[in-house]
């Protein structure tokens, strides 16, 4: 099972790859599905079929891996524009709205993807959900100081908040050295556009994993093939193309 999910994100990522041209700007999301986008951008460049490449890590995972495949990485300041994102998601619902932040990369993987000219998605069926919040929490990065203030808040919003914590119980840091917390929600997200909107407006809360009105395109591989989701001018509807 876990081997055949491998081979999903990996045929993905090979679809992807095959969006990347010479001379791009890429910016390299983080995880699992990610990986071996990055793997086969570096035996791109190192066969010579990929030239004049500059990744834009999303995270100091990223950046290792990136860097280990012979990928040369450029700040976001430095890139400026971004020619295409390529990252994962937690639960791409239709119309192309995401979740993310299970890999606690969601602050670095929003700057990237709102400085690029396109945003692809890639990811396994797993990730597709009806409404968002049903498969997955919803990742909120949050100050250090005072973090525990915002429970009664979370709460407020309809959701379970929980401390994201590392093996030994301590509490995860984010590549940025702040908290995240993960909401759970009963069956779903209650109005997710609104559950952003007052998160965001809430000081001391410094980013949320979602998405919205973010990705441009999905590359979706399940067992009956891989289908590629672009998102129309309405960003409601969505052309499917099989493969
Ligand atoms: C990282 O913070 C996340 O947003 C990831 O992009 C997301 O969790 C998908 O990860 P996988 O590809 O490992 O499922």
């Amino acid at each position: 099972m876990a081997a055949d999910l491998a081979a999903l994100k990996r045929a993905a990522a090979e679809v992807a790859i095959g969006m990347v041209e010479s001379g791009m700007t890429l910016g390299l999301g983080t995880g699992s599905t990610v990986e071996p986008f990055v793997e086969l951008l570096g035996s791109g460049i190192f066969r010579g079929r990929l030239r004049k490449i500059r990744g834009v890590p999303t995270s100091k995972r990223t950046a290792r891996l990136a860097r280990s495949r012979g990928v040369a990485l450029v700040s976001l300041a430095e890139a400026g524009t971004v020619d295409l994102t390529v990252d994962g998601a937690d639960e791409i619902a239709p119309g192309l709205d995401l979740v993310k932040g299970l890999g606690g990369a969601l602050l670095r993987e929003k700057m990237v993807a709102q400085a690029s000219k396109r945003f692809v998605i890639v990811a396994d069926s797993s990730k597709l959900v009806g409404a968002l919040g049903e498969r997955s929490p919803l990742a909120v990065e949050t100050l250090r100081w005072e973090h525990a203030s915002h429970l009664d808040f979370f709460v407020e919003l309809g959701a379970r908040p929980v401390l994201r914590r590392v093996d030994d119980g301590s509490p995860s840091f984010t590549d940025n050295g702040n908290f995240v917390y993960d909401l759970y929600w009963e069956s779903r997200m209650p109005e997710p556009e609104l559950v952003d909107r007052r998160l965001r407006s809430r000081g001391g809360v410094v980013e949320t994993g979602l998405f919205l009105g973010m990705a441009d395109a999905a590359v979706v591989a399940g067992p009956e093939g891989i289908e590629v989701t672009a998102r129309t001018e309405t960003g409601a509807a969505a052309d499917r193309t099989g493969r």
